[in-house]
C-alpha cells in the first residue's frame, strides 16, 4: 500500500468528543426504498486498525438498493436493524494509533466494509485503513463520496483487468453511470480508443469524457455500427435488451467480455468460450492504495467525477429510488453533516 508519509505533527492532535449514539439510516428488513428510516443507533466501535470517521458524505450505489431489496449482499447481513452505504468521505475522529498514516483531524474517503461493519448512511463510520486514502484537496466531501465505489470498480476494470492501453478498443456499456463516468476516463487516458452507449441526453457528455465513438442504444444497436473490439466492459448484462449476449457479436476473436452486475447473465463463460472469447465476471476491491492514486488524477484535473443529485440523509428513500431508476447521470450522494 502507498501511504502518503506521516506527518507526526498532526498525530498529536486532540481526539474530538465521540457521542454513544448517532443518526442512521436503518433498514429493520428487506423491503422498498420507503423502509428506509432515521433512527438513533450505537456508534460503532473501532479495532485493531480500523478508523472511526465522521461521515460527512456517503455515495449511493446500486448494489446498496439491491441489498435493500432483499438482494445484493443481503443475505450475509447478521445484525438488523442494518446500516447500509459502501461509500464514504469525513474526517477521522479514531485512529488505531498516533503516528498512524491518517492521523485525527484527517480529511479521508473509502470504502465501509459493509456489512461486517454498519454502513456509511449515518454520523459516524468505521473503516479498515487499507481501505481508506486522504480526500483529494480539490474535491468537496460531497463530491469525494461519489468517488469511492465507482472510481474503484472503473479503475480494477479498465487498468488492472483490461490493461488499457493506447490503440486497444474498448466498448463501455453505461458509459453515463457511475462506474461508466470513470471506466470512460480512465480507458481515454490510458490512450484506448473508447466507444460508449448511452441515451440521447448523454452522448455530447460521454464524447467530452473522452470517448471517441458513441452509440445512442435507445435507436441504434450497438452490433449494427460497432465491431472487432478488444474488451468489452458490460455494466448492464442481459438484464436490459440481452446486452451481453449481443457484446458477443463485437468482439474478436480472443477479445475480452467483462460481465460487471453480479448475476446479470449466468451463462455467460460458456457463451464466450464457445466463440474463443474470453471471460470474467468482476468484484470492487477496496484498495485505498489505488484510490489515492485515483485522487491524484482528480486533483490533477485529469478525471472528474460527476455528482447529479443531493440528498438529505432523511431523504434516502428517494436517493434510492433515484438509482432504482437506472439512468443517474454520474453519482448520487447523502450529505451527513457539515463539512
Ligand atoms: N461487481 C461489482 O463489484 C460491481 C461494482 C459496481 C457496480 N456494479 C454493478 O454495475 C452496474 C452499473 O453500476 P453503476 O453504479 O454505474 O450504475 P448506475 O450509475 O445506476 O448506471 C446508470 C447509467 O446506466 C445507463 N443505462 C441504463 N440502461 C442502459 C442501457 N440499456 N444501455 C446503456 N446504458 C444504460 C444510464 O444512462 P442513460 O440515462 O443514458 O440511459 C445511466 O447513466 C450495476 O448493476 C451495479 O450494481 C457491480
Amino acid at each position: 500500500m502507498r501511504f502518503r508519509s506521516t506527518r507526526p505533527e498532526a498525530a498529536f492532535q486532540p481526539a474530538p468528543a465521540v457521542p454513544e449514539t448517532m443518526d442512521a439510516v436503518v433498514l429493520d428488513e428487506p423491503g422498498s426504498a420507503q423502509a428506509l428510516r432515521v433512527d438513533r443507533v450505537a456508534v460503532p466501535t473501532p479495532v485493531l486498525s480500523e478508523v472511526l470517521v465522521r461521515v460527512v458524505a456517503a455515495g449511493v450505489n446500486p448494489i446498496d438498493a439491491k441489498t435493500r431489496a432483499g438482494r445484493g449482499m443481503s443475505s450475509a447481513i447478521e445484525a438488523w436493524p442494518a446500516v447500509l452505504g459502501l461509500d464514504v468521505s469525513g474526517v477521522v475522529v479514531r485512529a488505531p494509533f498516533d503516528a498512524h498514516p491518517f492521523p485525527v483531524g484527517t480529511e479521508v474517503y473509502g470504502m465501509v466494509a459493509v456489512p461486517r461493519t454498519p454502513g456509511a448512511y449515518a454520523e459516524y463510520a468505521v473503516v479498515p485503513t487499507l481501505s481508506l486514502a486522504r480526500k483529494p484537496v480539490s474535491l468537496s466531501h460531497v463530491e469525494a463520496a461519489g468517488v469511492p465505489v465507482a472510481a474503484l470498480t472503473a479503475w480494477g476494470l479498465v487498468v488492472e483487468t483490461a490493461l488499457a492501453h493506447q490503440g486497444q478498443r474498448i466498448l463501455i456499456h453505461a458509459g453515463s453511470g457511475g462506474v461508466g463516468h470513470f471506466a470512460v476516463q480512465f480507458a481515454a487516458y490510458f490512450g484506448a480508443h473508447v466507444i460508449a452507449t448511452g441515451s440521447p441526453r448523454n452522448l455530447d457528455w460521454l464524447r467530452e469524457l473522452g470517448a471517441a465513438e458513441v452509440v445512442d442504444y435507445t435507436t441504434t444497436r450497438f452490433e449494427d455500427v460497432v465491431d472487432t473490439v478488444d474488451v468489452v466492459i458490460d455494466l448492464i448484462g442481459n438484464v436490459s435488451d440481452d446486452t451481453g449476449t449481443r457484446s458477443l457479436d463485437v468482439l474478436r476473436p480472443g477479445g475480452l467480455l467483462i460481465e460487471v452486475p453480479t448475476g446479470a447473465w449466468p451463462g455467460f463463460r460458456e457463451a464466450a468460450a464457445a466463440r474463443g472469447i474470453r471471460s470474467t465476471d468482476y468484484k470492487t476491491i477496496p484498495d485505498g492504495g489505488a484510490l489515492s492514486t485515483i485522487g491524484r488524477l482528480l486533483d490533477s484535473g485529469a478525471v472528474r467525477v460527476y455528482i447529479e443529485r443531493v440528498f438529505g440523509l432523511d431523504e434516502a428513500p428517494e436517493a434510492h429510488a433515484a438509482i432504482e431508476r437506472g439512468h443517474t447521470r454520474g453519482k448520487v450522494v447523502l450529505r451527513v453533516s457539515d463539512d
